[in-house]
């Protein structure tokens, strides 16, 4: 807290700061008084009290995730020390908006209002509204199958249906019931308590008494959507109430192209030029795929800004994406720099999630990365796909936020009239290994029978239940095993990863399978600037392993590691290592917001590991014995050299290609195990080991052995 005015007298330094934070607090709180959603604080309150389930509808930016549950919190919700916990499909959106509301409630994050996601807890026993990632509850929900801390439980963005969403909404449902039925429960007892009358269960012979969990409330529920169609949300609710948030838009002009544009990188980039040569001011938003499309567009108009004359050069960049370390991600809000135009690089996560301030002009290509799975291979792979029609009436709505704006989309208006009306919910796409995993853990035995919202395909289930069995996380009757598959279930991983630890204690090489591991889960690692190409790969060569990419991504790990010792030893600060790593991350052509995002989950990992008390131990030199390590762990992705130079993937029968990013693209190896599967118009693998095919068999005979 700043001090206080002093009484009389010149104005001092710390006047000064009062003021300023006077002024600040009150513009704080004007606007909040001026979102949509305020006009409606007392009704929304109100059916939230009336109804144990209630779906809010509402325009993005109208103020549902950040005002709701400060209202709910003042409406007496948190008593008892209960929480109001808010889920997010997305890291960087749990984390923006926790510290946006901590600031709006002046508060210390982390205490009153606090955010926890896989791999970074920023929540105290103070905290009453908790935002959290969908997945984070859902596990969760392994510790406390009641979710007994929760008095109020918003479930957000649910038009986006991601897989965890749609889990969680089904979990919920039977939490809620659960609920319903003990606290009906105690209230009978406690009634019959009041009366001195204790019933004696004769045939039981105990006494029934209120139990530990007689403050159980029913569980409030709130569904929130930036999409209108609340209908199958309601309908899976049995009906529930439907509330809808007027929002404020102002007319957006939508611009197509007369072709389709052969390369929407390059299309992107000539947007954002003509922008801002020819257009007014306003910030402006393109929308692309992922973190490596951003980083090399972002490159590319910085490159091209230093090429324009000095009055027309003020430009910055912003990338947001959901792996940006947070305290990166936290840029988009601010302002640009007085006179500088704002060119902010967004995956799909600015289309609802977070909500950017100042936009004006959109450029939309069109598309998205998306997760597709075929369930007769059993393979999961990323593509890039044209966006849904509501996914690009969304993006065209963040020009119209503060006021009249404009969408240019890269495509023509004759594609948009093709697009599907809404995205194929993430569940139907998807490999279902880790749904499966979580709710055996959670004690569904029956997957098929589960309550979907949408009910995946049964082949898909079925498919998952196979590689489940395969990798020893389900017991033959197809119960979760003990303790391999308590264990995989209580790792945040894919299973196929938390297999890889598992596996790797037994070959005492865990601690190169972390390192591999932590990097795996991340996007891009290396970075190659189409202008030093070749720079870039002399660099790589000093990392690389003749024996595949996951022990050149060991090789780095361990080089940024010593880089990072040298600091500590000479007793560097914090803030110059971190610069000294940056430093050699450029000259070493690495991507350090990817590095450090690795070392996070590194750490978090390890002490997951540490905690299931198993062994850290390097196979040191050995190296063959961590590439049998890897073959035991990913025998589901081996592949196969053919007489044509191509690989058959042994599980899907698929003909793939090895990438051109791998250290192993044109060296002939007889088999290789991989761990990730691209397509574009051909099917390549990526993040790949030799290994000998002799091996499979060996160490996965429940697999390959024949018979
Ligand atoms: O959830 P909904 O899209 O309805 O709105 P919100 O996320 O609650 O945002 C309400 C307002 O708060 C927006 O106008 C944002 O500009 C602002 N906000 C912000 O300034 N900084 C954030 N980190 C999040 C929201
Ligand atoms: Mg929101």
């Amino acid at each position: 807290m700043p001090a206080m005015p002093n009484s009389g007298g010149k104005p001092s330094q710390s006047d000064h700061r009062a003021n300023h934070f006077i002024a600040w607090r009150q513009l704080i709180l004007q606007q909040r008084k001026s979102l949509p959603i305020a006009s409606v604080e007392k009704r929304l309150v109100e059916e939230v009290k009336k109804n144990d389930t209630l779906i809010v509808v509402g325009e993005t930016g109208s103020g549902k995730t950040t005002q709701l549950p400060q209202y709910l919190n003042i409406a007496g919700f948190c008593q008892d020390n209960k929480i109001i916990g808010i889920t997010q499909p997305r890291r960087v959106a749990a984390v923006t908006v926790a510290k946006r509301v901590a600031e709006e409630c002046n508060v210390e994050l982390g205490q009153k209002v606090g955010y926890s996601i896989r791999f970074d807890d920023m929540t105290t026993a103070a905290t009453r509204i908790k935002y959290m990632t969908d997945g984070l509850l859902v596990r969760e929900a392994l510790l406390d199958p009641h979710l007994s801390k929760y008095s109020i439980i918003i479930v957000d963005e649910a038009h986006e249906r991601t897989v965890h969403t749609d889990v969680l909404l089904g979990l919920l449902k039977n939490v809620q019931c659960a609920r319903s039925k003990i606290s009906e429960i105690n209230r009978q007892i406690g009634k019959t308590n009041d009366e001195k009358n204790f019933k004696q269960d004769q045939s039981q012979g105990f006494v029934l008494k209120p139990c530990q969990t007689s403050k159980l409330a029913p569980l409030k529920l709130i569904i929130m959507s930036a999409s209108l169609d609340a209908r199958c949300f309601s309908e899976y609710f049995g009906g529930a109430k439907a509330v809808h948030v007027q929002g404020r838009q102002y007319p957006v002009d939508i611009l197509y192209t007369y072709q389709p544009e052969p390369d929407y990188l390059d299309a992107t980039l000539i947007a954002i030029f003509q922008i801002h040569l020819e257009e007014g001011p306003g910030d402006i938003l393109a929308f692309l795929t992922g973190q490596e499309e951003i980083e090399s567009v972002e490159r590319l108009v910085q490159e091209r800004i230093q090429q324009l004359p000095q009055e027309n050069n003020k430009v910055t960049t912003i990338p947001i994406y959901s792996s940006l370390p947070s305290d990166q991600q936290m840029n988009a809000f601010k302002p640009a720099p007085s006179g500088f135009r704002k060119v902010i690089l967004a995956t799909n996560i600015a289309e609802t999630s977070v909500t950017i301030p100042g936009i004006k002009y959109v450029i939309d290509p069109g598309l998205v990365k998306a997760r597709s799975y075929n369930p007769v291979t059993g393979m999961e792979s990323l593509i890039i796909i044209p966006t849904s029609k509501a996914q690009a009436l969304q993006r065209s709505g963040r020009a119209g936020r503060e006021g009249p704006g404009k969408c240019f989309r890269l495509y023509p208006e004759s594609e948009f009239v093709k697009m599907v009306d809404s995205t194929v919910p993430e569940i139907k796409r998807c490999n279902l290994s880790n749904v499966v995993l979580q709710l055996k853990a959670l004690g569904v035995d029956d997957i098929i029978g589960f309550d979907f919202m949408e009910k995946p395909s049964r082949m898909a289930i079925v498919k998952s239940l196979e590689q489940l069995l395969l990798l020893g996380a389900l017991t033959d009757d197809y119960k979760l095993s003990n303790p391999v598959g308590v264990q995989m279930a209580r790792l945040p991983l894919d299973p196929m990863y938390s297999k890889a630890l598992i596996v790797a204690n037994e070959f005492k090489c865990l601690e190169e399978m972390l390192i591999v591991v932590s990097m795996l889960s991340v996007e891009s690692i290396f970075y190659c600037p189409r202008e030093k190409l070749e720079e870039a790969r002399a660099a790589r060569k000093n990392f690389s392993s003749s024996e595949g990419d996951h022990i050149t991504l060991v090789n780095v790990y361990r080089a940024a590691a010593d880089c990072i010792e040298k600091g500590k030893n000479s007793n560097m600060k914090e803030k110059t290592m971190e610069k000294t790593l940056n430093k050699w991350c450029r000259e070493n052509f690495i991507n350090y917001r990817s590095l450090r995002h690795a070392r996070d989950i590194h750490s978090q990992i390890q002490g997951h590991v540490q905690q299931m008390g198993l062994n850290i131990l390097s196979c040191g030199e050995d190296i063959l014995q961590f590439r049998r390590c890897l073959t035991a762990s990913f025998f589901l992705n081996a592949a196969i050299r053919q007489p044509d130079g191509s690989y058959r993937a042994m599980a899907s029968g698929q003909n793939v290609q090895i990438h051109p990013s791998s250290v192993l693209f044109r060296t002939k190896t007889d088999c290789i195990i991989f761990n990730e599967l691209i397509r574009t118009n051909q099917t390549y693998v990526r993040n790949l080991t030799r290994v000998d095919p002799l091996w499979l068999a060996e160490l996965a005979p429940q697999y390959y052995a024949e018979g």
